[in-house]
This record gives structure tokens, C-alpha cells and sequence, in this order.
């Protein structure tokens, strides 16, 4: 046999056992998928590497037409509070029950400094993510309203005091029983902290 065929067949035989190996590893209920266990480290970087390349791949190549426009980001904020806020949180409002129960945990959003672009927030809420509690708004928002509510995103760490107390007022006590925490933390590992709702 020639070698070039020894070397194909090797390779041949190394993936197909790979795979096997996976599917027995997978059939036996080893990977634990559970919300309140980490994801090992292969299926943490294959889904952000993944998560990643779609997004930057599709995200429209569009500014927000209603940038800083203060009555796109009042309408932004309702949509937030309703569809939102329970998950993604806001400063000055604790952290939901459900939000610390997310893996992977439903990241503060808005800082202009650092994460998505606006195209990739709209694309986000628009398609959501699956596999995660992400969900597609693109089936029940316009896309005006979906830009509306990245308007508002942008707005999020620039909260007034009584846009905050706005936001912490609509969340119904049994939703975080007077756990708070800091804003940017939102991991399932967040401590709990002391009751501090004035
Ligand atoms: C049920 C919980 C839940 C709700 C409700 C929810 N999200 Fe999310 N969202 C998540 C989770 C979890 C992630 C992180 C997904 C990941 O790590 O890939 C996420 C990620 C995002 C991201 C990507 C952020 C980044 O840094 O890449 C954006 C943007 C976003 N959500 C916007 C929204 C908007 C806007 C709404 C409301 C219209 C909303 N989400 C409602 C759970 C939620």
C-alpha cells in the first residue's frame, strides 16, 4: 500500500473514532447539562467562537437611526422593562431570581467601551441566541422598534435616579426576594448579599 493511503486511512480511522468516542460520551449522559454546572472548556469555546463569527458575519451594516433620540429611547425603555429587565437587569435594581439562575448568565448590557456594536445588539435582539434563554424579538418587534430599544441600551448606563426607580418599582418582590448584587455581576457563582432595597 502506498504510504500517501497509510496516512489518508490513519486520519480517516482518528475522526471516525473521535466522533464514536463523542457520541458514547454524549449517549451516556456523561456531559452534564445541567444550568447550575459550568460548561467544560471545549463546549464553552466551540459555542462563543461560534456565537461570535455568526454574529459579526450578520449584524446588519447599519448605524441606529434613533442614536441618542430622547423620546426612541423613552419607547426603548418600556419595551426593556417588559421584555428585558428581568433577565438583563439594570443599574440600580437587583438582580432577579431568574437572572441568577441563567447559564450562561445574561450580561449587563450597554457599555458603549467595551462588547456588541449597536448593529450587533439589534442583531442579538432581533435573532436571539439559541440554546442559551436568549430570545428572538424579531417575530414580535418591528425592526424600528428593536432599534429603539438598542437606543435605549446605550441609555442603560446613564440611568437617571428616577429612570432607575422606574425600572426597580415594576419588578414584583418574589422576583428577587431582597437579594442585591452589583449590576455587573450576573454569573450563577454572584454571592448573595445583604437586603438593601430603600
Ligand atoms: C430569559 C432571559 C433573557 C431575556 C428575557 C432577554 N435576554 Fe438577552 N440574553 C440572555 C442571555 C442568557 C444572554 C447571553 C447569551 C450568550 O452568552 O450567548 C443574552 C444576551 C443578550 C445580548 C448579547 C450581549 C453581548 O454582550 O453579546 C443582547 C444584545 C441581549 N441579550 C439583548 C436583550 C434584549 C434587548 C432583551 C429584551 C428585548 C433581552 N435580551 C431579553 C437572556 C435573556
Amino acid at each position: 500500500m502506498k504510504a500517501s493511503w497509510i496516512v489518508a486511512l490513519t486520519v480517516l480511522g482518528t475522526i471516525v473514532a473521535a466522533a464514536v468516542t463523542a457520541l458514547v460520551v454524549l449517549g451516556l449522559g456523561a456531559v452534564n447539562i445541567g444550568a447550575d454546572v459550568q460548561p467544560g472548556w471545549i463546549e464553552a469555546e466551540l459555542a462563543s467562537w461560534s456565537r461570535e463569527r455568526t454574529i459579526e458575519r450578520r449584524a446588519p451594516k447599519a448605524e441606529n437611526p434613533y442614536a441618542g433620540d430622547p423620546s426612541a429611547i423613552a419607547e426603548g425603555m418600556k419595551h426593556y422593562r417588559a421584555n428585558c429587565l428581568i433577565c438583563h437587569g439594570a443599574p440600580g435594581t437587583p438582580i432577579t431570581e431568574i437572572a441568577r439562575g441563567l447559564n450562561p448568565p445574561a450580561p449587563a448590557l450597554g457599555d458603549a467601551n467595551s462588547g456588541p456594536s449597536d448593529a450587533e445588539l439589534f442583531w442579538v435582539t432581533k435573532h436571539g441566541i439559541r440554546f442559551t434563554s436568549m430570545p428572538a424579538f424579531g417575530s414580535t418587534h418591528s425592526d424600528e422598534q428593536i432599534w429603539k430599544i438598542v437606543a435605549f441600551l446605550r441609555h442603560l448606563p446613564k440611568l437617571t435616579k428616577a429612570e432607575q426607580k422606574s425600572l426597580r418599582d415594576s419588578l414584583d418582590d418574589e422576583a428577587w426576594k431582597g437579594v442585591v448584587v452589583p449590576h455587573e455581576v450576573r454569573s450563577v457563582e454572584a454571592p448573595p448579599h445583604e437586603e438593601t432595597r430603600n
